[in-house]
C-alpha cells in the first residue's frame, strides 16, 4: 500500500520542524512548504538521515500560485496528500505593540498570512482529498486567542480567525470524509531568538500553568500525530488546548 504523505508549512523551523519531523517518524513523506528554502531543506535532511522521505518546495502561504505549484509538487511526488498541517504564521518576528500603535500595513500582513494563508493552502489541497475520499487538515492556532496577550491584537484576532475557519471548514468537509481540527498552543520555546522571550513572561506563565514547566515543540507533535492518524478519524471541528493547563475551554 502507498505510504501516506503531508505537507506541514512553516516547517523550515520551530513548531513546524518539530511536527514534520514527528511524521516523518511515523511514516509519513512530507514535503515542507516554507518561505526560507535553505532552512526548509535542511529538515529534509534530517528527515532523510534518520530514513524518511522529505521534499522542500519554496512557497509563500500568502500567494495563490505558490500554494497551487506545492500541491502540484506534492502530488508529483507522492501521488496523494493525506495530511496539511497548517502551522506556516508571521509569529517569531512579530513586534508587539499597542493595539493603537498597529499600522494597517502591518495588520494586513499578519491577516495575510495567518488567516489567508491558511485558508489558500486548504483551498489548494482540497480537490486532491476530496479526490481521493479522505484527508485530515491541522490549523495551528494559539492559546492566545483563549487569553488575549496585550501587544497582540493583530496576532490574537487572526488566531481566533483559524478557530472560526477550522470549524466552517468542518462542517463543509465532512460529507467528504475530510476532517478539520486545530492545536492551541500555549507559549512555546523554539531554537529561535523572539522578544516574545522576556524572562518574566516565562515566570509569570509557570505561575498561571498547572504544569509548572516551559513549553517545547516536541509537547505538541503528539497531539499533531494524533490528528494525522486514523485515532482520531470521528474527530472534526475541534481546537484542542496544550498549553500545561494554562487556559481551559
Ligand atoms: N512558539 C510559540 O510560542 C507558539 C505558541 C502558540 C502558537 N504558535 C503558532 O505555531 C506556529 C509556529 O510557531 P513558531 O514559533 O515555530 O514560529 P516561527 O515564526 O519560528 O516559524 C514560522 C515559520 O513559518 C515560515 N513562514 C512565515 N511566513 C510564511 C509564509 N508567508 N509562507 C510560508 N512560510 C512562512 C517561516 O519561514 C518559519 O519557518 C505558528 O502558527 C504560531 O502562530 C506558536
Amino acid at each position: 500500500m502507498e505510504r501516506s504523505a503531508a505537507i506541514v508549512t512553516g516547517a523550515a523551523r520551530g513548531i513546524g520542524r518539530a511536527i514534520a519531523l514527528r511524521l516523518a517518524r511515523d511514516g509519513f513523506r512530507i514535503l515542507i512548504a516554507d518561505l526560507n528554502l535553505a532552512q526548509a531543506r535542511l529538515v529534509c535532511d534530517e528527515i532523510i538521515t534518520a530514513g524518511g522521505e522529505a521534499v522542500a518546495v519554496r512557497t509563500d502561504v500568502a500567494d495563490e500560485a505558490t500554494c497551487a505549484s506545492c500541491v502540484e509538487h506534492a502530488l508529483e511526488n507522492y501521488g496523494r496528500i493525506d495530511v496539511l498541517v497548517n502551522d506556516a504564521a508571521i509569529f517569531a518576528d512579530l513586534v508587539r505593540r499597542p493595539l493603537w500603535e498597529i499600522e494597517v500595513a502591518e495588520w494586513d500582513r499578519v491577516f495575510g498570512v495567518n488567516v489567508r494563508g491558511m485558508w489558500l493552502m486548504m483551498k489548494a489541497v482540497f480537490p486532491a482529498m476530496r479526490d481521493q475520499g479522505s484527508g485530515s487538515i491541522i490549523y495551528v492556532s494559539s492559546n492566545t486567542f483563549l487569553s488575549g496577550v496585550p501587544g497582540f491584537a493583530h496576532y490574537d484576532a487572526s488566531k481566533g480567525a483559524v478557530v472560526g475557519l477550522t470549524r466552517s471548514a468542518a462542517r463543509e468537509l465532512g460529507e467528504m470524509n475530510i476532517r478539520v481540527n486545530c492545536i492551541m498552543p500555549g507559549l512555546t520555546r523554539t531554537e529561535v531568538e523572539r522578544t516574545v522571550d522576556e524572562p518574566d513572561r516565562y515566570d509569570q506563565l509557570l505561575r498561571s500553568q498547572s504544569i509548572k514547566r516551559v513549553s517545547v515543540p516536541d509537547d505538541l507533535v503528539g497531539t499533531v500525530a494524533f490528528l494525522a492518524s486514523s485515532d482520531s478519524s470521528f474527530m472534526t471541528g475541534q481546537a484542542l488546548t496544550i498549553d500545561g493547563g494554562n487556559t481551559f475551554h
